[in-house]
């Protein structure tokens, strides 16, 4: 089955391919990147959001992942607010150098410094929409913000989450680890199961 993949971020994208192109998906890349408002007020929401954006353009079947960081101590932000909490006016904002990620985990290092809960989880909802039929699937991954970055891998905030039972942070695993214990792993997973249990046993496109 060949779906188009709703985003242009490079981690993500990478991750979607890796784990769905085993599962028997060709995942296509998007021509050009769209911009869709991001107006929900859930992961669902707005992954729906994107796969119906994505899917008005395309007209090819599309899977969107919608995810971020759930943080215990900061009432769940920055949650849905991922990747523009550097800019948000919670816990006061950040300029976004040298880039938006680097903003956002120094904005959560302060805004954790000296608290001792440290719990969060990473949260992933997908949504695969054909145009007239959709399903989504979500996974989590638990683990605590560490004190300082840590590790080159993985993107976004991987440098400072410490998965349950780890000892590193998650940009210190090996792709195949994080995709084996990631919220994207087990929401992408899970997805393909419930196509297997519609009947449908994806093939690589020739
Ligand atoms: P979205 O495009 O609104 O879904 O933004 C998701 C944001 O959450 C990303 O830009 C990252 O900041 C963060 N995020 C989601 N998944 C991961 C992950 O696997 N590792 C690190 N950060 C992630």
């Amino acid at each position: 089955m060949r779906v188009l993949a709703a985003t242009t971020n490079e981690g993500k994208l990478k991750e979607i391919k890796r784990i769905m192109e085993p599962l028997g998906f060709e995942v296509v890349e998007p021509k050009r990147k769209l911009k869709v408002e991001e107006s929900g007020t859930s992961f669902l929401e707005n992954a729906y959001l994107k796969a119906c954006a994505y899917y008005k353009e395309f007209g090819l079947t599309t899977i969107a992942d919608d995810s971020g960081l759930v943080v215990d101590s900061l009432q769940g932000y920055p949650g849905i607010f991922s990747s523009r909490f550097y800019a948000l006016d919670f816990g006061g904002k950040e300029l976004p150098e040298p880039s938006a990620t680097e903003a956002n985990i120094r904005k959560l290092l302060r805004l954790l410094k000296g608290i001792e809960d440290r719990g969060a989880k990473f949260v992933a909802c997908v949504v695969l929409y054909t145009g007239d039929k959709g399903l989504f699937a979500e996974g989590e991954c638990k683990g605590e913000i560490l004190e300082e970055k840590r590790g080159e891998g993985g993107f976004g905030y991987d440098p400072i989450f410490k998965p349950e039972g780890f000892e590193g942070s998650m940009a210190q695993l090996s792709p195949e680890e994080k995709d084996r214990i990631s919220h994207r792993g087990k929401a992408l997973r899970k997805l393909s199961e419930l196509l297997g249990g519609l009947g449908y046993t994806p093939q690589i496109c020739p």
